[in-house]
């Protein structure tokens, strides 16, 4: 069943100059962009985005980064987009992720970990409509 998930490519690979190569695998695999928006967020909007982490460890080291550059935010359509979307990402931690996913291949560390992904059908609804409800 066709499906939508949010996709954020971080600051760390916008830096890198790998938007094109990320999304690349997104197509391979299947998965549509179907929109798009490149912007740096603020304080506020990085802490509203990832308000389910307001109280964790990292959560101040998560908002300075997301904060610290560009950031290019996408929506993806496919069957089981959600999923799909999680598996060519890999574990939240780069040393742990898979082989061949796009953490393993680009991400540095739990923080600088190039990208983020959806992980679940109300997270997705959550964030699409956080950045793209109109
Ligand atoms: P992301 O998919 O953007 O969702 C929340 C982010 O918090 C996650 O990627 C990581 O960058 C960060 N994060 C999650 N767990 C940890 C952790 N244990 N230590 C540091 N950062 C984390």
């Amino acid at each position: 069943r066709k499906e939508h998930t949010l996709s954020i490519i971080k600051p760390d690979a916008v830096s890198k100059n790998i938007i094109g190569a990320i999304i690349n695998r997104f197509e391979i695999s299947g998965l549509v962009v179907v929109s798009v928006q490149m912007l740096q967020l603020t304080w506020k909007q990085a802490s509203e985005f990832y308000y389910v982490h307001r109280n964790k460890f990292f959560f101040n080291d998560l908002i300075q980064f997301m904060t610290s550059g560009l950031i290019f935010i996408q929506i993806l359509e496919g069957d089981c987009a959600i999923q799909r979307n999680r598996e060519i990402i890999g574990a939240t931690n780069p040393s742990d992720a898979l082989s061949g996913t796009i953490r393993a291949d680009y991400g540095e560390n739990y923080t600088r970990n190039a990208i983020h992904g959806s992980d679940s059908k109300s997270s997705a609804q959550f964030e699409i409509s956080y950045f793209f409800d109109k």
